[in-house]
């Protein structure tokens, strides 16, 4: 067992499984105490057990529903002043189907999880980064963020809001101490990949699945390294830049070709 080498804290969301608890794993690993927050309250604590197997360190667990209106505001008072060190906007989760078809309750969830929550919780915590001079932030964005996603159109949109606004304020925050990193990787072997292709079995379009544990590991080193924009894979980052030297609307067909071959 290691003990702890550090008073510092970090927040993680969506902390119960995936890449939010490979993250937590190696925030538990560099000695922060952690804030672990996620909605499946079972799943939260045998994470925390997982974690403290490995790692002595202090663990705050908080079952919270992140889709909900004003929840940022609520774990900002529940951290009663506690002086944040990393956030780590790690939750969400990923919708199919055409949009005149889907289900407006869950996608309204997901916009409010990965937009409004994300926003709200680095808007609440930063000014305590800025005022004293050090914090880091990672958000989970997506190679989705590069080019329009037809078949997962909120999904793509809302993880081009998180690159952008993540871009936006790591520049803004220039010589703060604080800085900003946002992760886009590419599909990841994660209960995420459960949900998006429900129904449809393993992707037969052929994309290698990254492993969490891989992803996290190099996400949380660009973190670190305070990286802006950190893609995982040399692929991937071929991809995030192809859309560039095409027309969007090309790319646009592009994605829809690979979205309907994968469930055809
Ligand atoms: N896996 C991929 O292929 C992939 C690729 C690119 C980007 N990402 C991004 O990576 C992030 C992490 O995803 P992952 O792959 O690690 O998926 P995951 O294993 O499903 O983890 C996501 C975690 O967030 C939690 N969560 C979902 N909705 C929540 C809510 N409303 N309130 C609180 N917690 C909530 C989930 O709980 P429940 O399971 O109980 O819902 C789960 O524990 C996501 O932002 C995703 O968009 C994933």
């Amino acid at each position: 067992m290691e003990t702890n080498k550090t008073s510092k804290t970090a927040l993680v969301t969506g902390a119960a499984s995936g890449l939010g608890f490979e993250l937590a794993l190696l925030l538990a690993k560099d000695g922060y105490n952690l804030i672990l927050i996620d909605i499946d309250s079972e799943k939260l604590q045998e994470a925390k057990i997982r974690i403290l197997k490995n790692y002595h360190t202090k663990i705050t667990l908080l079952i919270k529903d992140l889709s909900l209106i004003n929840i940022a505001e609520e774990i900002y008072n529940d951290l009663n002043a506690t002086d944040i060190d990393v956030i780590v906007n790690n939750a969400g989760f990923g919708l199919f189907g055409t949009f005149h078809d889907t289900d407006w309750k869950r996608e309204s969830e997901m916009l409010h999880l990965h937009i409004i929550t994300t926003t709200h919780l680095i808007k609440l915590i930063l000014p305590g980064m800025v005022k004293r001079g050090s914090g880091k932030i990672l958000n989970l964005s997506s190679l989705a963020a590069f080019q329009p996603g037809p078949l997962m159109a909120l999904y793509y949109a809302s993880k081009s809001y998180l690159l952008s606004f993540s871009q936006a304020i790591s520049n803004e925050l220039k010589g703060t101490g604080v800085t900003v990193t946002v992760l886009c990787p590419g599909p990841t072997k994660t209960s995420f990949q459960d949900v998006v292709s429900e129904g449809v079995g393993d992707n037969k379009i052929g994309f290698n699945m990254a492993c969490p544990k891989q992803v996290a590991a190099y996400g949380y080193k660009a973190m670190h390294n305070s990286r802006v924009v950190a893609i995982p894979g040399l692929f991937n980052k071929f991809l995030s830049i192809l859309p560039r030297m095409l027309t969007r609307n090309r790319t646009t067909k592009i994605v829809r070709k690979i979205q309907d071959k994968n469930r055809d």
